[in-house]
């Protein structure tokens, strides 16, 4: 087990010019000089004492080209420039490397990778790194069928997989990986080659917004025995995530998670039983005036007694960014104290944090993840006791 406490955790993140990863960077600068503007958001707040009693972050990544964090969070707009001007010395100074050019082959790009992580890790050499997908939302592909990364590096070498490429670059450092994206990087190869090196990976889709609300109310709904005849989700959004999500290929991991989280926590498919078909409706539209400022409608259809119909509206007037950033910071001290703990492998503990939790028994539920987080709490702090 790795040994050493309160080092604070550096975050690697892959597309972080984009929303999130901008509004990430003003996050954890203002962290330094003002930490009542993002502490209390943390759920990891006073938690896991035994790698640092106050969240102590830093950032480095990589995206398309190397932009100047300080353009990318003006350019995002996700936070008004008053907010993050009085960091943006400390935002200017979080390292960006450029990706690395699909045209090298699947293993020169790992090897790149790898190599930047080493970069990274040299400039913060007492912080635990975190690795943290962030890409765009991409096609999918049925890597699946690979049981060790020996079988995929021969058989993809050359196709362009570019999350795969940072999680891949992760595992074989050992440093844990956060998938935020829809895009399915847990497949059996990497999941094994992780059990293998003590590398925890959890994943996939970040629970944000509407899905997270539609977890806790489908969960208060199934918990009285109110049943569930039809749920019509709508979600309009302007950023660049948005616009990528009206690729339909983009678009279909993404909206099967976000459908498939009803059935699992209701076990039952909604409109089934008196329509033969589905009643659950997901659909994103791209519109830009909102920029990252999204918002979700949900229609709820449910019946009690004697069938009499009842309905329930939900209106989100969420921000993308804002939910998804604390969501990032807390995952990383989770990991951080998972890989500190020994503990490699798919990570179903952090089921309350994603959409579609990726490893064995995984729950589904509001109250069985939150009841999983605090297990998993006391499962990490015992194993730290044992090794101080
Ligand atoms: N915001 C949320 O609430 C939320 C919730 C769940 C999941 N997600 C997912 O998180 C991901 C990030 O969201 P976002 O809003 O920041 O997206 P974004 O489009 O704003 O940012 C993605 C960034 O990745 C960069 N990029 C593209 N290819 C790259 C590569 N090969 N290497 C490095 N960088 C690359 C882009 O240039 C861009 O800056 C998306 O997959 C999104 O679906 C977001």
């Amino acid at each position: 087990m790795e040994r050493g406490a309160d080092k604070g955790v550096l975050i690697l993140a892959a597309g972080i010019g984009g929303a999130i990863g901008s509004t990430l960077a003003a996050a954890v600068a203002a962290m330094r000089g003002s930490p009542e503007l993002v502490a209390p958001y943390l759920m990891t707040s006073g938690r896991l004492p035994q790698i640092g009693e106050a969240p102590d972050f830093r950032l480095a990544g990589w995206d398309v080209r190397a932009v100047s964090m300080k353009e990318a969070v003006a350019a995002q707009g996700v936070l008004e420039k008053g907010l993050w001007a009085p960091y943006a010395e400390e935002i200017a100074q979080v390292p960006v490397k450029a990706a690395p050019s699909a045209d090298m082959g699947l293993s020169a790009q790992v090897e790149q990778v790898k190599a930047d992580m080493a970069a990274f890790q040299s400039i913060y050499p007492d912080m635990r790194p975190v690795f943290v997908n962030l890409l765009p939302a991409g096609s999918s592909h049925d890597l699946d069928r690979f049981e060790s990364l020996d079988a995929l590096y021969r058989e993809v070498a050359s196709v362009a997989l570019p999350d795969l490429v940072y999680v891949l670059a992760a595992v074989e450092a050992g440093i844990p990986v956060a998938n935020f994206t829809p895009n399915m990087v847990e497949i059996p190869a990497v999941a094994a080659a992780a059990e293998k090196r003590g590398v925890p990976v959890a994943g996939r889709d970040g629970k944000t917004g509407q899905t997270y609300f539609k977890v806790v109310l489908a969960s208060a709904l199934r918990a009285r025995g109110l049943f569930v005849n039809g749920w019509y989700s709508l979600n309009i959004l302007g950023n660049a995530d948005g616009e990528n999500l009206m690729d339909p290929a983009h678009a279909a991991c993404k909206l099967e998670n976000k459908t498939d989280v009803l059935e699992d926590v209701l076990g039952y498919s909604p409109g089934m039983k008196q329509f033969g078909r589905s009643a659950h409706k997901v659909h994103i539209d791209y519109y830009p005036p909102r920029g990252d400022a999204k918002e979700a409608w949900d229609v709820i259809d449910f019946e009690s007694i004697f069938g009499l119909s009842m309905s329930l509206r939900l209106n989100l007037q969420g921000r993308d960014s804002i939910l998804a950033a604390p969501l990032v910071l807390d995952l990383a001290r989770w990991l951080s104290a998972a890989r500190a703990a020994g503990r490699g492998g798919l990570v179903p503990e952090l089921a309350f944090y994603f959409k579609k939790a990726a490893g064995e028994g995984a729950a589904v539920g509001f109250s069985d993840q939150l009841a999983g987080l605090d297990q998993f709490e006391k499962l990490l702090n015992a194993r730290l006791k044992e090794d101080a």
